[in-house]
């Protein structure tokens, strides 16, 4: 599924970087072929060997290999030829340090010379891996931010057990993870221009991730929504060509390049960010997991725990997608999801009457692999007029991409 494709795999020095050798080798078994560039410290945790035994190749460091200063005749050239080989550039890990040196365009080593001598629009797929902590840090988001804005995809890591015997998010993806998105990415890449560009002149909003619903100034009411459909499909729409407006409820996962990111926390705010875009968009896709009911009032400080029995009043949060609907003109398209676990056609069927929907994405609550915090989905979509496709599980991303697929073609219809 890779066959022929060209890969720079840059290990910089996370603990993660023992994977690796069973990446080049799972890429390799795809028809790949694969170049690895260390980073000093990475050899701290995995051996060069290891790496050039997979690849079948040597392994690169030091720009300057120290034979070469005194020798001309051998390659000191690497770090140019090797970017313009490469079909792909993947970082796995990517260490804090690497996504600094990355982003501030430092040229001190291999890996972050071929970085920037990367032949022009090719995949730039980047991996973090590190403590929650680290992750989060503001230097770190920061730097995830200009590599985002810079044409690079950076992959949220994943939640689960970290080196250091915490929980949180920080995971490398396994490498059949990593191959999955360095397919899809080469495969986006490889489209016909055609194809990709579909929503140039488009402007497309979007709502994503879960609202925060406050009881006090510490507390709030919220659901486990992740914001992952929602950035893959504005992701998606910005390389098909669209101006992207993505408003989210609060999320870690990193914007998606060339994409105008809104953070809001209520359904109320998210309410009003959406008021000021719908107007000038031309698709609105609520991909949000907007709480249906906020406490009446929120309290001022925290409230004190008593021994009586406590009761929150709850009312219902405005409907957005409802409103939208209702609101837009006949040039607009209006999509909606649902999370359906019984009569799920029938109830999704009626929503997209209710809120006078053209498109309805459903999902089915109660299937592995499918719904909240994974990232992978199962999908199916009811059009306006009851044409319905159903589709098989895939990635988000995928989702994504034969969700806005199935908007463009009402561009034709209009
Ligand atoms: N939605 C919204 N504003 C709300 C609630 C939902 O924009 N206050 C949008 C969601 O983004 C999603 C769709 O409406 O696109 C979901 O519809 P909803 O009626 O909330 O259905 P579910 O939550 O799926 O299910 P239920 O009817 O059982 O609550």
């Amino acid at each position: 599924m890779l066959n022929g494709k060209k890969i720079v795999l840059g290990v910089s020095g996370g603990i993660a970087a023992y994977k690796m050798p069973m990446l080049v080798r799972l890429l390799k078994k795809s028809g790949a072929e694969v170049k690895v560039i260390m980073t000093v410290n990475a050899a701290q945790f995995v051996a060069p060997l290891a790496l050039a035994v997979t690849s079948g190749s040597e392994v690169l460091t030091e720009i300057f290999p120290a034979a070469s200063i005194h020798n001309a005749e051998l390659n000191w050239t690497q770090h140019i030829s090797l970017g313009e080989w490469a079909d792909a550039f993947v970082v796995a890990p990517a260490t804090c340090n690497t996504l600094a040196r990355l982003a501030t365009g430092h040229c001190d080593d291999m890996l972050t010379a071929i970085y920037l001598s990367l032949r022009h629009g090719k995949p730039k797929l980047v991996f973090p891996s590190m403590d929650e902590e680290m992750f989060l840090a503001p230097a770190v988001q920061r730097n995830i931010g200009q590599l985002s804005g810079d044409g690079c995809t950076v992959f949220a890591p994943e939640h689960g057990e970290l080196a250091s015997g915490l929980v949180g998010m920080g995971r490398l993806p396994e490498p059949e993870t990593i191959v999955e998105k360095i397919r899809a990415a080469l495969e986006l890449h490889g489209a016909p221009q055609a194809a990709r560009k579909i929503y140039t002149g488009k402007k497309v909003l979007i709502t994503a991730g879960a609202t925060r619903e406050k009881i006090d100034d510490v507390r709030f009411i919220s659901n486990y929504a992740s914001g992952k459909m929602g950035f893959a499909l504005a992701s998606e729409a910005a390389l098909q060509g669209a101006e992207v407006v993505l408003v989210t409820g609060k999320t870690f996962l990193p914007t998606p390049a060339a994409v105008t990111r809104i953070d809001v926390e209520s359904a109320d705010d998210m309410l009003r960010a959406v008021e000021s875009h719908f107007d000038t968009c031309d698709v609105f896709i609520a991909a949000a997991a907007v709480a249906d009911y906020r406490p009446a009032a929120a309290a001022a400080g925290k409230i004190k725990k008593s021994e009586a029995v406590f009761d929150l009043h709850l009312v219902r949060t405005p409907d957005i997608l409802m409103q939208c609907g209702r609101r837009k003109s006949p040039s607009q398209l209006v999509i909606g999801f649902a999370l359906e676990v019984q009569n799920a056609e029938d109830n999704a069927r009626g929503k997209l009457a209710a809120k006078n929907l053209d498109l309805i994405v459903l999902n089915s609550a109660d299937v592995a692999g499918a719904g909240f915090e994974v990232d992978t989905n199962i999908i199916t979509l009811i059009a306006r007029g009851g044409a319905i496709e159903k589709f098989p599980l895939m990635t988000k991303r995928e989702a994504a991409g034969k969700i806005l697929n199935r908007i463009s073609r009402f561009f034709d219809e209009d």
